[in-house]
C-alpha cells in the first residue's frame, strides 16, 4: 500500500475501529485483549471522534463510569466474561459491581477530553459531555497526588509495571529484583495463546506481576495502604508527564466551563510537578529517567518513558535536548522512536516494551515536540509512523530495525493514531 494513499489508510483504520467496537467501548484487539483498557480508550476516543463525535465522547464516559469511590480509574474494565484473558476478574477480586482491575494507567483522559472539546462541531454535546467528565477527571487527578505522592514531592509513583502502560520495560528490571515470587497462586498465562512468546514478557516477570497483584489484594485494594506496602515504587517521567499535561488541559477546560476551583487546583498540581520534574534529568543519558522511590536513586535506563516527558510543558532547553535524543535514536535504528535505546545491551527489538516502536508513544512525543517548536523531528516521527503502517499494517508494535509488525494485529489505538497523524497533516 503506497504511503501517499491516505484514503485507503483512513478506510482501513476506520474498519479496525468498527471491528473492535463493542457499542459503548472498544477492545484493544480481539482475542488478546477482550475488555476495555484505560489509556487505550482515551487515545482511541480521538480517532473515534473523527468518525462520530458522540461515539468519541461515549468511549471516555464509559470508562469514567467505572471510577472507584476513592477517585481511582482502573486500568481494565471487565464488561463481559472472557476466559481467554489472564488475570481476569476472579484473580483481581476488587469487588466492583462491574468487575475491574485494581490498579490504574497513565492519566491521558484530561488531554483527550480537551482535544475532543476543542474540535467539536456539536457544541451542545461537547459542553454537556465535558462538564460531566470534568469533575470525574479532577477527582482522579487528586487521587493520584493523595495516594501516590504521600510525602508531597510533587510527582506520583506507579506501584505496578502495568500501571505505566509499558509493562516489561527495562526501566523496571532492577526494582523488580526486590519483588518476591513466593506464595503466588498457580496460574496459566493466556497471552501466549494469542501472541509469540518471544514478543511478550517472560514468565519470571509474570510471577512478579502476580505477586504485586496478590499483595495489593491482601490489603483489600485499600489505596491508602498500597504505596507504603509495595516494594515497587517508581517515579516514571513518561507517566508523570502525561498526568501533568492532563492537569494543564483540564485546567484549560475548567476555565472555559467556568469551574474556577478545578482550574486552579489542576494548574497548581501541574506547576508543582513540573518544578519537581527536573530531579529526573540524567546528564549521562541526555534525557529524563525514572527514579526508584524505594532507594531514591535514578535508574540507569534510557527508555521512551523519558522522551515522552516532552508531552508536558518542560523547559525549552530540555525539549530541544529530547529532540536531539530522538535524532540519535534515529541513527541507531531504521525507524523511530524505539521504546528503548538500541545502543543499550539490554535492548531487544522484538520484545514488547524493551525495544519495539509503539504508535501511541510516537504520537505523544511528536505532539510534545511540535508544541516545543521542534517541527522537523516531530515530522520525522510522523512520517516513520505512517511508513510502518503502510508496510506492516495496524499492529500492536513494530521492530525498529526491520519494521516487522509484532504482537497483536488489527490494533485499535494504532488505528486511532493513524487517523490522528493523518488529520494533523491536513
Ligand atoms: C499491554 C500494554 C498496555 C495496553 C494494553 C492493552 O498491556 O502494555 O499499555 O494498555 O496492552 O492494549
Amino acid at each position: 500500500m503506497p504511503i501517499n494513499d491516505t484514503s485507503r489508510l483512513r478506510e482501513r483504520a476506520a474498519a479496525i475501529l468498527a471491528e473492535n467496537d463493542r457499542g459503548h467501548y472498544t477492545v484493544p484487539t480481539r482475542g488478546l485483549y477482550p475488555f476495555q483498557w484505560n489509556w487505550d480508550s482515551c487515545l482511541t476516543a480521538l480517532g473515534l471522534s473523527q468518525l462520530d463525535e458522540a461515539r468519541g465522547w461515549l468511549e471516555i464516559e464509559t470508562l469514567m463510569a467505572h471510577q472507584w469511590p476513592d477517585g481511582m480509574v482502573p486500568h481494565i474494565v471487565f464488561h463481559v466474561n472472557d476466559e481467554g484473558y489472564f488475570p481476569g476478574p476472579h484473580v483481581w477480586r476488587t469487588g466492583r459491581p462491574t468487575p475491574t482491575s485494581g490498579i490504574t494507567q497513565p492519566a491521558v483522559a484530561g488531554f483527550a477530553v480537551r482535544r475532543l472539546f476543542e474540535r467539536a462541531r456539536d457544541r451542545r454535546l461537547a459542553d454537556t459531555s465535558a462538564r460531566r467528565l470534568l469533575t470525574k477527571i479532577d477527582r482522579w487527578h487528586q487521587w493520584f497526588f493523595n495516594n501516590r505522592d504521600p510525602d508531597g514531592e510533587g510527582l506520583v509513583a506507579i506501584l505496578h509495571p502495568w500501571e505505566s502502560g509499558r509493562d516489561n520495560s527495562i526501566d523496571w528490571d532492577e526494582a523488580f529484583e526486590r519483588v518476591p515470587t513466593d506464595g503466588i497462586d498457580a496460574y496459566v498465562r493466556r497471552d501466549l495463546q494469542h501472541a509469540d512468546a518471544s514478543h511478550r514478557p517472560t514468565n519470571a516477570q509474570y510471577d512478579r506481576y502476580l505477586w504485586l497483584l496478590q499483595c495489593f489484594r491482601d490489603l483489600d485494594w485499600d489505596n491508602s495502604r498500597l504505596h507504603a506496602a509495595s516494594p515497587f515504587r517508581i517515579v516514571d517521567p513518561g507517566f508523570n508527564a502525561i498526568l501533568i499535561r492532563s492537569c494543564q488541559d483540564l485546567a484549560w477546560l475548567a476555565d472555559r466551563l467556568g469551574e474556577g476551583d478545578i482550574a486552579r487546583r489542576n494548574r497548581n498540581l501541574a506547576e508543582r510537578a513540573l518544578a519537581a520534574f527536573e530531579t529526573l534529568w540524567s546528564e549521562t543519558h541526555g534525557q529524563y529517567v525514572c527514579r526508584d522511590r524505594v532507594t531514591g536513586s535514578l535508574i540507569d535506563s534510557a527508555s521512551c518513558g523519558g522522551i515522552m516527558s516532552v508531552f508536558a510543558a518542560i523547559p525549552r532547553i530540555r525539549a530541544t535536548a529530547l529532540a536531539r535524543r530522538v535524532e540519535t535514536l534515529a541513527r541507531n535504528s531504521r525507524h523511530v522512536v524505539a521504546s528503548h535505546d538500541p545502543a543499550d545491551s539490554r535492548f531487544d527489538s522484538h520484545r514488547y516494551w524493551r525495544g519495539p516502536i509503539w504508535l501511541i508513544v510516537n504520537y505523544m512525543i511528536a505532539d510534545g515536540l511540535a508544541n516545543a517548536g521542534e517541527a522537523d523531528t516531530a515530522g520525522r516521527i510522523r512520517r516513520d509512523s505512517l511508513d510502518l503502517i503502510a508496510s506492516g499494517g495496524f499492529a500492536e508494535y513494530y521492530d525498529p530495525h526491520s519494521g516487522e509488525p509484532l504482537g497483536g494485529g488489527s490494533f485499535t489505538w494504532t488505528a486511532a493514531m493513524v487517523l490522528e497523524f493523518l488529520r494533523n497533516n491536513d
